[in-house]
């Protein structure tokens, strides 16, 4: 028996309505509703190789071997898949990210994303988009949201089979801007998995929860009307909302940095001077600053003048979870 290989390409997402908190933890059903955008500059490229020789799945991340428990998620994942592949063939997974892992950027989502569409293609799993979310959430919640292309909404429902991702405006429907302000670069304190955990004893959880279900028809109706202004105002408070619940969680979690403030406070300052720029946090303490591309310049200059940025990553509305024959190994 020869060895199946394929590898992925996939973008991160940025949520403008977020996944915070779980009705299921084992099926990873989401208590809202969730709306995103991939991102064409963060991307995961991941090349799995099914190989009859190896007695255990091996997984390499930057050139460098994980921890087992990073290993033993990705095993999970990938027994799912030969589970539907009705095969015991261990895999080699070689991954490498545009970005800072673990560093609020979501690399979650499109790691999952990456190895949930190579390990189907190098098995000859040939599965409709629809089906490809539902196992990429499996791996990690949004997972899910990288599979289609552009601006995506994940369904919460019940169910795992109706718990999917599906696309609603392509790339080119607003030439959206997430500039990512890179403070910080270390591995968070509490992953984003941890996090949903400890949603529940928050006293502000439900308040959120309503807000968000609320601020999800804000937000679909001012995507599809690019109307930056209505948009952008749902987009920073919903943000709030959830570090607010991760705040007031038990144990309590703080992802901000004295950075992450001074961004938020930067781009008050100038959007009362004029300039449209909104601001949105995932479970990190780097900020992505949304704008419309006429302005992207102008906000990156600026925000490289911020004591503590590091790095600015420019992104465009990304394309879908696609195969690539550049494979890593
Ligand atoms: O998919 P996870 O478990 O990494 O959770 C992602 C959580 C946030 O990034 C904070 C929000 C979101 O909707 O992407």
């Amino acid at each position: 028996m020869t060895e199946r290989k394929a590898t992925a390409l996939s973008c991160a997402n940025i949520a403008f309505i977020k996944y915070w908190g779980r009705k299921d933890h084992d099926w990873r059903l989401p208590l809202n509703t969730s709306i995103s955008m991939n991102l064409d500059n963060a991307t995961t490229t991941t090349t799995v190789i099914f190989d009859p020789t190896l007695k255990a799945d091996q997984l390499l991340i930057e050139d460098t071997e994980t921890t087992p428990k990073a290993a033993l998620r990705v095993t999970e994942h990938l027994n799912r898949i030969r589970k539907l592949a009705d095969t015991y063939l261990w895999a080699r997974v070689v991954s490498r990210n545009s970005f800072p892992m673990g560093a609020g950027i979501a690399s979650s989502a499109s790691a999952f994303a990456a190895l949930t569409v190579a390990a189907c293609a190098a098995l000859d799993l040939d599965l409709p988009e629809r089906e490809l979310t539902i196992l990429a959430r499996l791996g990690s919640g949004s997972a899910c949201r990288s599979i289609p292309a552009g601006f995506v909404e994940w369904h919460a429902a019940d169910t795992s089979e109706e718990s999917f991702a599906e696309q609603i405006a392509p790339p080119d429907h607003w030439d959206l801007c997430d500039l990512i302000a890179i403070v910080q670069t270390e591995h968070k304190v509490v992953d984003s998995s941890k996090g949903h955990e400890l949603v529940d004893p928050s006293p502000f959880a439900a308040a959120r929860l309503a807000a968000a279900t609320r601020g999800l028809s804000v937000i679909r109706k001012a995507l599809m009307a690019r109307d930056f202004v209505a948009f952008g105002e749902e987009v920073e408070q919903e943000a709030i909302r959830m570090h607010a619940v991760a705040m007031t969680s038990q144990p309590s979690v703080l992802y901000w940095s004295p950075e992450t403030v001074r961004i938020l406070q930067a781009v008050r300052t100038w959007r009362a001077a004029g300039l449209p720029a909104y601001c949105t946090i995932d479970a990190g303490a780097n900020v992505h600053v949304l704008c419309e591309s006429e302005h992207a310049p102008t906000l990156k200059r600026q925000l490289h003048t911020l004591y503590g940025v590091r790095d600015v990553i420019l992104n465009r509305p990304g394309p879908a979870t696609r195969l690539i024959d550049e494979h890593l190994a």
